[in-house]
């Protein structure tokens, strides 16, 4: 890993297995931009920030790294090629939070959208959960990175980023970088609720969950709710189903498009969910069998992730030096 190559970093929270919304938003463009050997890149789990929502019950936490980890491994990014590590391996994430934290003005973090909906969705009003964005700046600038690939939704949390590394140069002197995101132009993925895939809906498929679970899925789907009879005519570009077919199926959807628009009885919806069930099993085959090998050797995956979070925290005590001299602290002498 030389040091003329950018740095890049990205997280997830340990959601536990991974579905086909993470994959298509972000996974495979992490795997792609991996292999492009363009960046020296960061994946962090970041399991902290899961403690600013599921505080309560955080038993399950540690199968949920194992999880999303060999959801990583499975996926194609390449322990050899890039830094794989779990947030609190790397303590100096939690050092620069804490020193952020002093410059940041309370305002900054409550503007930030989303944070008032949820502190009202879900009843959260902890110190911690007013400082995520801040706790993601400083995964982000402990590497000095420069790219984040993430989707549109971090988009509000990378502007905070880029303020609060403003503020810090101006008081401080220049130590980092200003975060740009890295957008790829990922499909939207809708669940089966036609709403956005995310665990939190329940509407979700993995691509680690078995062949009839997948299948019980896909049936679920809604469709083109004005597509009542097979024989009615359909707007395939409603249905959530025909969505998912552009992309596993893009041989067939020309075909399909004209049969369910023109209203062909030999083909209905439920041909439709069986060729989407079938293709998502068949595509997903090699990701579930890698995965299954990498879980039933968890200490080989715990051996990745200690040599990652090895790795990752020789960057961040670098950057960590820096920010003491920076700062004239008292452990920079
Ligand atoms: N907030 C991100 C999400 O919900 C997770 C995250 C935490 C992250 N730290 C990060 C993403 C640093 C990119 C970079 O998906």
């Amino acid at each position: 890993m030389s040091d003329h190559k950018k740095v890049v970093l990205s997280g997830m929270q340990p959601t536990g297995m991974l579905h086909l919304g993470n994959y298509e938003g972000a996974l495979k463009n992490w795997v792609n931009l991996q292999n492009s050997g363009k960046y020296e890149m960061y994946f962090c789990i970041v399991d902290w920030h899961a403690l600013t929502t599921a505080y309560k019950d955080p038993s399950d936490l540690v199968e949920r790294i194992y999880q999303i980890a060999a959801d990583y491994l499975a996926a194609g990014l390449d322990p050899e090629k890039v830094t794989i590590f779990v947030q609190s391996d790397v303590k100096q994430h939690a050092e620069l939070h804490l020193l952020l934290s002093m410059i940041t003005p309370i305002p900054w973090l409550e503007r930030v959208p989303s944070y008032k909906e949820k502190v009202e969705a879900l009843g959260l009003d902890s110190y911690g959960f007013l400082g995520y964005p801040l706790l993601q700046t400083a995964d982000i600038i402990i590497y000095r990175a420069e790219g984040v690939p993430v989707g549109k939704d971090q988009l509000p949390h990378l502007e905070l980023a880029r303020e609060i590394v403003r503020r810090f140069n101006f008081l401080y002197g220049e130590v980092f970088p200003e975060p740009q995101a890295i957008l790829s132009d990922a499909p939207y993925i809708p669940g089966t609720d036609r709403r956005k895939m995310s665990k939190s809906y329940d509407n979700h498929i993995c691509m680690g969950d078995p062949p009839d679970v997948i299948r019980k899925r896909v049936m679920s789907y809604y469709t083109d709710e004005t597509k009542i009879y097979r024989g009615d005519p359909g707007h395939p570009d409603r249905c959530p189903v025909f969505a998912l077919l552009k992309i596993y199926a893009p041989d067939q959807t020309e075909k399909i498009k004209a049969d369910c628009e023109s209203g062909n009885p030999d083909w209905g919806c439920v041909k439709c969910k069986k060729l989407l069930a079938e293709r998502l099993i068949e595509t997903f085959k090699p990701f579930r069998e890698k995965r299954e090998q990498l879980l039933s050797d968890r200490e080989q995956i715990k051996k990745i992730l200690a040599e990652g979070a090895e790795r990752a925290r020789a960057r961040a005590e670098e950057t960590m030096r820096l920010v003491r001299k920076a700062m004239k602290m008292w452990d920079a002498q």
